[in-house]
């Protein structure tokens, strides 16, 4: 099946056109990320105001690089949340539009539901596995049964990981969104050069808490003074914040693997693409013997290729939505999405 994918749950305007969930013939992604930035973070308003101005243009340059028209398209797929609902607003009307006008099956999915499966299309991965997903607004351990079957195992209680990377970055002075910066920096520090605290890694849980940690930077700013935003100082305290946000996704992944029996760890969202996590995935990967997935980083950041993947397994299994389909901001990933099409 050839669908069309829609994605404008945050900052990013995303179109893709996906063969059989699996295959991307075009994607493209408008961020607005340099519009925001000056407010140091996403303004809802503006973002669904640039969704509006980009959504048609995306959507024209996704068919165009795909090589297709909208007669080739065969199912619409956009993002319903959890997100910023004016947003979302945008991407769910705009799918609804062509699914209405071109008699097209439609259907809502799941933001996260988008990310942990974003790898498949680059390899699929063998059922049951676990999945970490680190973006701007989620940190979560997911087990993998299938596709619609998930189970939560745990979360963060305060500030996601994406969300510590920008709020420290914007406490060091190098801008929003500061995670990339943060660490580009890192590569040229020593991680072991100011000891920061590793919130919630013994507490046998596997939720995660960051909001202590950027605490604790900030705290050690006031101490140091201003010189610690700078040069090497600089270099070693975004290395040691780094290094303490990857021991904790290590260990508590490390810790959900054994507790769930599992062999298999699927690392997703725009924080799977920081170097630190990578590298510190890597090496757990080779200690315990688990195989790791993670996507590129094209497929780890926001994008409309990836809802593609559950929205084509619903839509060949005869799973769609109706026009009356709303936004909604808050979402939890239910254990078993498809159980919502049942009588
Ligand atoms: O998945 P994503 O594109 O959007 C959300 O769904 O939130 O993730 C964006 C988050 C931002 O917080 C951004 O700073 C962070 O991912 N991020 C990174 C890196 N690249 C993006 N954080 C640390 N290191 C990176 N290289
Ligand atoms: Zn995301």
């Amino acid at each position: 099946m050839l669908t069309l994918a829609i994605e404008t749950s945050c900052d990013e305007t995303a179109a893709a056109v996906v063969l059989d969930g699996r295959m991307i013939l075009g994607s493209v992604i408008s961020s607005q990320v340099a519009v925001h930035a000056e407010y140091g973070g996403v303004v809802p308003e503006i973002a669904s105001r640039k969704h509006l101005e980009a959504v048609a243009p995306v959507v024209t340059a996704a068919l165009s690089q795909a090589g297709v028209t909208l007669d080739s398209i065969q199912g619409i797929v956009a993002t319903k949340g959890p997100g910023l609902v004016g947003a979302l607003l945008v991407g769910l009307s705009m799918a609804k539009g062509i699914a209405f006008v071109r008699e097209l099956p439609f259907v809502g999915v799941h933001h996260i539901e988008g990310h942990l499966l974003a790898g498949f299309l680059e390899r699929p991965v063998p059922f049951p596995f676990l999945a970490l997903v680190v973006s701007g607004g989620h940190t979560h351990l997911y087990r993998v049964d299938g596709i619609g079957r998930y189970r939560q195992l745990g979360q963060t209680l305060d500030d996601a990981a994406g969300e510590a990377f920008d709020k420290t970055a914007t406490l060091l002075g190098l801008g929003y969104p500061g995670g990339i910066v943060i660490d580009r920096l890192a590569g040229e520090g020593d991680p072991k050069r100011y000891p920061l605290p590793r919130p919630l890694l013994h507490d046998g849980s596997c939720n995660f808490s960051f909001s202590g940690l950027k605490t604790a930077v900030a705290t050690l700013v006031r101490r140091e003074g201003d010189q610690i935003k700078e040069g090497q100082p600089l270099r070693d305290l975004c290395a040691s914040f780094q290094a303490a946000v990857t021991d904790v996704l290590v260990a508590k992944s490390a810790a959900a693997l054994q507790g769930e029996g599992l062999t298999r760890l699927v690392v997703a969202g725009g924080v799977a693409s920081n170097s630190g996590l990578r590298a510190g995935m890597h090496g757990l990967s080779r200690r315990i013997g688990v195989e790791l997935f993670i996507p590129s980083p094209l497929l780890c950041t926001d994008n409309a290729a990836m809802i593609a993947v559950p929205g084509d397994f619903y839509l060949e299994n005869g799973m769609c939505d109706d026009f009356t389909l709303d936004a909604v901001a808050t979402w939890p990933l239910p254990m078993v999405t498809t159980q919502r099409w049942l009588p």
